[in-house]
């Protein structure tokens, strides 16, 4: 598994923001949606790409535009939908799936509750998006999803992550031969004892959304 800390002023900034527990939820999708794009740029250098001939006003030339099948972008709901414009803006050609998994908040165990996703991944490359990678359970067991459909090549696009989700997650997906990249803002200083990352930015569905129980 290969992680990427995006180290940038821009990207540092608008974290800042997201952190502030003084920011309202407004502000914080906007944020998060920005950040979302400045992260979308690292974590799609290795989209895959077709030469294409081309005319310009001046000469003929060679470019490029990404290639088939399509790229995937799986935001896992409900936080994951405050990342998806973000992401589609720079992919707009990707097509999206929905993955729909909770944690128990006592347990952490991560459970699957809606899928809405092409039965065959096959040589696609798959961007899921999920801000917080705390344990690591959630991401986990949507690596394994989306390769048990056939994905071939799967970039995480996370907000935040937490040592301990990083390491879970490398250990639980090394047997899998599929290359697995995680793109994060930050990786924090650890859990608290309710799964939490500190310091974090607290519950990333709630400061998106408001507050469900
Ligand atoms: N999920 C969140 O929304 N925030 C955390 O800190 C951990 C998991």
């Amino acid at each position: 598994m290969r992680l990427l800390a995006v180290d940038h002023p821009l990207v540092a900034h608008k974290l800042t923001v997201l952190r502030n527990a003084k920011t309202d939820s407004p502000t914080f999708r906007r944020l998060a949606d920005e950040l979302v794009t400045l992260l979308a740029y690292e974590a799609t250098r290795d989209a895959r790409v077709a030469t294409v001939e081309i005319q310009t006003p001046v000469a003929p030339a060679t470019g490029v535009k990404l290639s088939s099948p399509k790229p995937l972008i799986v935001p896992i709901l409900r936080a994951g939908l405050g990342m998806l414009d973000g992401m589609a803006r720079l992919v707009p050609t990707a097509e999206v799936g929905f993955l729909g998994m909770i944690r128990d908040e006592d347990t952490l165990q991560a459970t699957t509750y809606a899928t809405r996703l092409p039965d065959d991944l096959t040589g696609r490359q798959c961007y899921v998006l999920d801000p917080m990678l705390a344990t690591g359970g959630t991401l986990a067991a949507a690596v394994h999803f989306l390769v048990d459909r056939g994905a071939e090549d799967i970039t995480a696009v996370c907000l935040l992550a937490a040592p301990e989700g990083v390491e879970y997650l490398e250990r639980e997906t090394r047997e899998l031969g599929v290359p697995l990249t995680v793109v994060t803002a930050a990786v924090d200083e650890r859990l608290n004892e309710k799964g939490y990352i500190v310091p974090g930015l607290g519950d990333a569905g709630d400061r998106l959304y408001g507050v469900v129980d």
